[in-house]
């Protein structure tokens, strides 16, 4: 897809179809006042007349008269003005591309970005429509043999703009909605591939891919000989019952000044979580294959960095294994030592999750990393505290969590704050083991974060428990790609703030 962003309002007359919005009030946006005197007052009057609320989400297409306006005119319904905000933009612009993609038009002029949408900048209102519509027009990676529906014609959306300055910042925007899109396909196609193609041999292949494509990106693949040498003992319980052999995938981006403390990004990889010998119930089991979108959603977040050259060093981590049940399998009761030395007793298998963050934890000290942040699909409990919208926030760094909690709220992404501490810690004793891997049913998301804290000690380190939002079950089951736009969000603004 290409982006453009335009001034010109005679562009729109050769458009293929011209994309605009009108009020719940009645009251036509920018750029339909002026369509709407070209159509000699239609607009309004489908809106007086019934026919066009202008209800948030509604559409309309119009066919027009030759050479009056673009071949075709899209209705979008922008709801109410008073509480047309970031959020209403986005429905409408989702709408815009759900609609725009049914017609024959191989390119559009958007008009909505000319709207005042709370404090959005242009800039960032061009961004939101580039990322809405690559995220929109996402394809999964399906492996059906029946003919594939015709794939969408678009191929240029255009942005109009008011003025030339605004034309520059909306290419700028354009530019990181497009990589945003990108990194948010990557993840998602990882997430969505089945578990027998997406193996943590092949999630290391696309990590090398993305060193491949990027100049900037230093991609290392450990194999099990490698973890080994580093006495990675958690990593390797967890996958000693596979016949799949591990990985820890280590990319380094350099965007700004070699020596310049990174931000370490760390990904769960289980592309597979069986739960072990703690074996699952089968209802739902195969939502498991996403249990790697951790390790998928930093890979992405690396692919939109580097597209987008951010002056920032990154290093993305993906300690990527299965959690299978074989006769080698962990044990509950087994007793392993980590790389930081302490020992875990494993009281449940199915307590995978922290037992390869903890050890790529105490692998990301090397890097001397300004900020630590881990992503992982790491709890049940935080689904049941927090549903699907919101994924669990922990942090031992107050402004660290602030600004992983703003960047959220900003790519509409978002995550709320849970405790951690030393009362989560003390249900996780052990009489056997340093600690123990599990805490007992209470506060579940939060013991889980509480044991990764102990192996963060003192680096600036935040955990984002994304088990409720980075796939949707039932009829719509699939990746989202979250929480792709938080990170992204929260590097371009720490670059920023420099
Ligand atoms: N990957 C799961 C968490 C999960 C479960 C994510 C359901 C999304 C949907 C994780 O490895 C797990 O199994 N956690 C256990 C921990 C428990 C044994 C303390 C859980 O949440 O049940
Ligand atoms: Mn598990
Ligand atoms: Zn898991």
């Amino acid at each position: 897809m290409e982006f453009k962003a335009i001034i010109d309002a005679k562009a729109r007359n050769e458009a293929g179809c011209a994309v605009v919005g009108v009020y719940e009030e009645g009251d036509l946006g920018v750029a339909a006042v002026q369509i709407d005197k070209q159509l000699d007052g239609l607009l309004g009057k489908l809106h007086g007349n019934g026919d066009f609320s202008g209800k948030l989400g509604d559409v309309m297409l119009l066919p027009t008269p030759a050479g009056t306006v673009a071949a075709r005119v899209l209705l979008i319904g922008l709801g109410s003005r008073a509480a047309f905000g970031r959020k209403q933009y986005r429905k409408a612009l989702q709408s815009a591309v759900q609609a725009l993609a049914k017609t024959g038009s191989s390119d559009a002029v958007v008009y909505l970005a000319l709207e005042v949408v709370g404090g959005l900048d242009v800039q960032y209102r061009a961004r939101i429509v580039a990322e809405v519509f690559c995220a929109q027009l996402y394809k999964i990676p399906d492996l059906k043999t029946s003919a594939k529906p015709r794939a969408p014609r678009l191929s240029s959306v255009s942005v109009a703009v008011a003025d030339a300055r605004g034309a520059k910042a909306a290419a700028e925007g354009l530019r990181i909605g497009a990589a945003v899109g990108s990194g948010l396909a990557l993840s998602r196609d990882l997430a969505n591939l089945p578990p027998n193609v997406c193996t943590p041999r092949y999630m290391a292949a696309r990590a090398q891919g993305l060193a491949k494509e990027f100049p900037s990106i230093k991609t290392k693949i450990l194999d099990e000989k490698g973890i080994k040498a580093l006495k990675m003992g958690a990593f390797l319980a967890v996958t000693q019952g596979s016949d799949q052999p591990p990985r820890l995938i280590v990319c380094e981006y350099q965007g700004a000044k070699k020596g310049a403390a990174p931000v370490c990004l760390i990904g769960k990889g289980i592309t597979f979580d069986s739960g072990g010998i703690s074996l699952k119930d089968p209802p739902a089991m195969d939502e498991m294959k996403f249990d790697m979108s951790g390790g998928a959603a930093v890979l992405g977040a690396m692919r939109t960095v580097a597209e987008l050259q951010l002056p920032v060093n990154l290093v993305v981590i993906v300690a990527t294994c299965e959690n299978m049940p074989s006769g080698g399998a962990v044990k509950p009761a087994d007793i392993v030592t980590t790389m930081s030395g302490q020992t875990v007793e494993v009281l449940n298998t199915d307590a995978e999750g922290r037992l390869i963050l903890c050890d790529a934890i105490t692998y990301s000290r090397r890097f001397k990393p300004a900020a630590v942040v881990d992503v992982a699909t790491l709890t049940g409990a935080c689904i049941v505290a927090l549903g699907n919208h919101f994924s669990g926030l922990m942090s031992n760094d107050e402004a660290l969590a602030d600004e992983l909690e703003s960047a959220g709220v900003r790519a509409d992404d978002r995550a709320w704050r849970l405790p951690i501490g030393e009362e989560y810690v003390d249900q996780l004793k052990s009489n056997f083991a340093d600690i123990a891997n599990v805490g007992g049913r209470e506060g579940g998301a939060c013991t889980a974060a509480s044991f990764l804290s102990k192996f963060a000690k003192d680096l600036h380190w935040a955990h984002l428990d994304v088990a409720g939002t980075a796939w949707l079950g039932g009829a719509q089951k699939g990746s989202t790609g979250r929480p792709v736009p938080l990170l992204v969000d929260f590097l371009i603004n720490r670059v920023q703030a420099k």
